[in-house]
């Protein structure tokens, strides 16, 4: 069941969440990592920690969640972007040892499977997730399978909406399609390390928390996993 830690506010949420990573950051281990505005923190202070203390990412690998259909990577939103910009670029990983799920190409299909059976051969250590104002986690939105596997979908009104502050606030600019890590795949991560933040995530936590086992909310499978640390502030916890 859950390891629920409730903190002040991000900042807290941060520090707890690089916490929990830190015991990780060791050679051989194989990190999931997530975008969105959640993770900020807590690869600041993964930066940080590189910087002053010379923690090294030279053997360990990496596998995002997701990336959005038809963004090139040189687009400063493509997910490949951001992670670049945010955590990739400031420490000592080598890129070959990263990945992040392609939204260009022929067959994405054959691409997202092709991604699945990369992570078979190197299981995630531990999966950090931020959840959706609906309750999707990673581009998992209600509604999808919890034995999926990595795949294409179409983003739900909700997640346009909330991602379109990323996109000029137009909400024509958003993509309208993703490549994500399906909830099997999710599920098969040794330890998962959810953080959420802010009023607009309470529904969802607490669906996700006190909800039935349900893919109306997709986060609330989480419940079967035995390893799942969740980090919330005062704000995403008000209605737990
Ligand atoms: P956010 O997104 O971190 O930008 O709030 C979380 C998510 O959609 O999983």
């Amino acid at each position: 069941m859950f390891n629920v830690i409730k903190v002040k506010d991000y900042e807290e949420a941060s520090d707890k969440a690089f916490e929990v990573m830190k015991d990780f950051i060791k050679p051989g281990k194989v990190l999931g990592l997530a975008t969105g505005s959640t993770p900020i923190g807590l690869y600041q202070r993964m930066v940080k920690d590189h910087e002053e203390n010379g923690t090294s990412y030279k053997e360990i690998k990496t596998f995002n969640l997701d990336e959005y259909v038809g963004l090139p990577i040189s687009h400063p939103e493509s997910y490949y972007a951001f992670m670049h910009r945010n955590l990739f670029d400031h420490i000592d990983i080598p890129e070959e040892n990263t990945h992040v799920p392609s939204g260009l190409g022929e067959d994405l299909e054959a691409q997202a499977a092709a991604y699945d059976a990369m992570i078979a051969k190197d299981p995630v250590d531990i999966q950090l997730l931020g959840i959706g104002s609906d309750g999707h986690i990673a581009f998992n939105e209600p509604g999808t399978a919890f034995d999926s596997p990595t795949h294409v979908t179409d983003l739900a009104e909700s997640t346009i909406k909330d991602n379109c502050r990323f996109f000029d606030n137009d909400i024509s600019k958003v993509p309208t399609q993703a490549v994500t890590q399906g909830i099997g795949t999710i599920m098969k991560a040794k330890n998962i390390l959810l953080i959420a933040t802010g009023a607009n995530k309470a529904q969802a936590v607490k669906d996700m928390i006190n909800g039935p086992v349900d893919e109306a909310c997709p986060a609330s499978i989480l419940q079967k996993h035995d390893n799942v640390t969740i980090i919330v502030d005062e704000a995403a916890a008000s209605l737990l």
